[in-house]
């Protein structure tokens, strides 16, 4: 079994830190806030992600997983492997922000009085490991062995996504790291790739690309299904069938959020500009996510002129279900719009509690949301929402009112049937209204 740091205690490190306790490995999480450590410390998971908090305890009683500060630097803290999982969010220009990565490696570097393996997990763009190789490691008193190992975890399954990952992706070029790699993933039943860095890094930012691409394609093709009254669900079904297609990420509805996505095609167009090349497939891709998100608002501004002194009901603050993430959702640009127009929002998310939007009113139950509201929009497909009773819905809404199916996850007719018009996102012309 090895000794592992996991440094940054975030969506990513948390769940690399306990799974690899959970493994029998040795694991010291680390984040230089003192009060989530000591929240992790006493059993209590700082992010909500299903299944964590029971092996975040189980780690804690068998006694392999703790947790600590960097407050006493960071030479105690340094393991074999040390993973950095701290966040790369995006630069105003759309550049991935590297500053907490260095501030790390230059940390981890200067303090290493024996060999280690530095394993990288943030999500940099490619030619960071190069960068940061050529920065900090060339001046290391000791031997530093580098690897790119990118993360494929998705927030609410991430725990399932550890332990079934469709690849293990190993970046370097010593010998002796991926062979230490390879037993700390011993457990873990799945093909791995093992190449250079550079490579490794471009996987990572290659695979988000594409799932985006998908999620971009898929919306393109909703919107002309509005155009020409044809049905999405029934054309995604139809090409995801074709086995060279696939069958994911081809859910239309108000584009991609979150942590990983927004950032990381930025981040890769950033990039290729920078390296003298214009990814225009990409460009388009953010292009059509950044116009998707508006559409609720452009479709209740058609059902519903004047939004002045209507109420509005915003259904899911999360950039999608199970997770607290609210991180590039699309409500964040959607509650502004609406209140510009003079709407008053009233938001509801069974999970998101902590975060506020101003000019709107966060309620805590969906039918304090829905309560006088003249339309709501489904932001995110929480299970709540798709299994409401929306007969009893009418009779609390403002009459006639207009639900916004920003997900595509809710039954038509069922929303029909309650006297409601149903507007969604290429469902039969169904923008269109009942
Ligand atoms: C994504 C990737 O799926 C992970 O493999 C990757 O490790 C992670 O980013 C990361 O880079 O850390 P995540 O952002 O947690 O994971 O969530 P996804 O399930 O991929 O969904 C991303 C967004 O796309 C969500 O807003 C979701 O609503 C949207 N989406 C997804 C669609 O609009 N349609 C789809 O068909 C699928």
């Amino acid at each position: 079994m090895s000794q592992v740091t996991v440094i940054g205690t975030g969506y990513v490190g948390l769940v690399t830190g306990v799974c690899l306790a959970h493994s029998g490995h040795d694991v010291i999480c680390v984040d230089i806030d003192p009060a989530k450590i000591a929240m992790l410390a006493s059993g209590t998971s700082t992010i909500y992600e299903p299944g964590i908090e029971d092996l975040l305890r189980q780690g804690i009683d068998r006694g392999n997983l703790r947790f600590a500060t960097p407050e006493n630097g960071w030479r105690d803290l340094i393991a074999d492997i040390t993973f950095v999982a701290v966040g790369t969010p995006m630069a105003a220009n759309g550049a991935a922000d590297l500053s907490a990565v260095r501030s790390v490696v230059e940390g981890l570097v200067s303090a290493a009085e024996r060999p280690f393996t530095l394993v990288m997990k943030s999500t940099v763009p490619p030619g960071t490991g190069a960068a940061l190789a050529e920065r900090f490691l060339s001046d290391a008193r000791v031997a530093i062995s580098y690897v790119s190992n990118p993360e494929f975890l998705r927030e609410g399954h991430a725990i399932d996504d550890w332990y079934t990952t469709d690849r293990i992706v190993i970046g370097t070029n010593d010998a002796a790291a991926e062979a230490r790699m390879r037993e700390l993933y011993a457990d873990i039943e799945s093909p791995i790739i093992a190449t250079d860095v550079s490579s490794a890094e471009t996987i990572k930012y290659a695979s988000n690309a594409f799932l985006s691409t998908k999620i971009s394609f898929i919306n393109e093709i909703a919107n002309l299904c509005d155009c020409i009254g044809a049905d999405i669900d029934a054309v995604s079904r139809g090409i995801g069938l074709d086995t060279r297609i696939g069958s994911q990420f081809l859910r239309a509805g108000i584009g991609y959020g979150g942590s990983c996505f927004p950032k990381d095609t930025r981040a890769l167009d950033f990039i290729a500009t920078l390296n003298g090349y214009q990814f225009t497939l990409l460009k388009s891709v953010i292009e059509v996510n950044n116009r998707q998100r508006l559409l609720p608002v452009v479709h209740l501004l058609h059902a519903l002129p004047d939004l002045h002194d209507r109420s509005v009901a915003i259904l899911g603050l999360s950039f999608k279900p199970n997770t607290d993430d609210v991180r590039e959702s699309p409500a964040l640009d959607i509650v502004p719009l609406l209140t510009e127009e003079g709407a008053s929002v009233k938001i509801y998310d069974p999970v998101a509690h902590d975060v506020q939007i101003p000019g709107a009113t966060r309620v805590d139950s969906v039918w304090s949301a829905l309560e006088g509201a003249s339309a709501a929009v489904i932001v995110t497909e929480w299970e709540e929402f798709v299994q409401l009773d929306w007969q009893h819905a009418k009779t609390v809404m403002c009459m006639p009112a207009v639900i916004f199916d920003g997900r595509n996850c809710l039954d038509p007719l069922a929303i029909r049937a309650a006297g409601l018009t149903y507007m969604a996102v290429g469902r039969d012309g169904a923008h269109r209204g009942a």
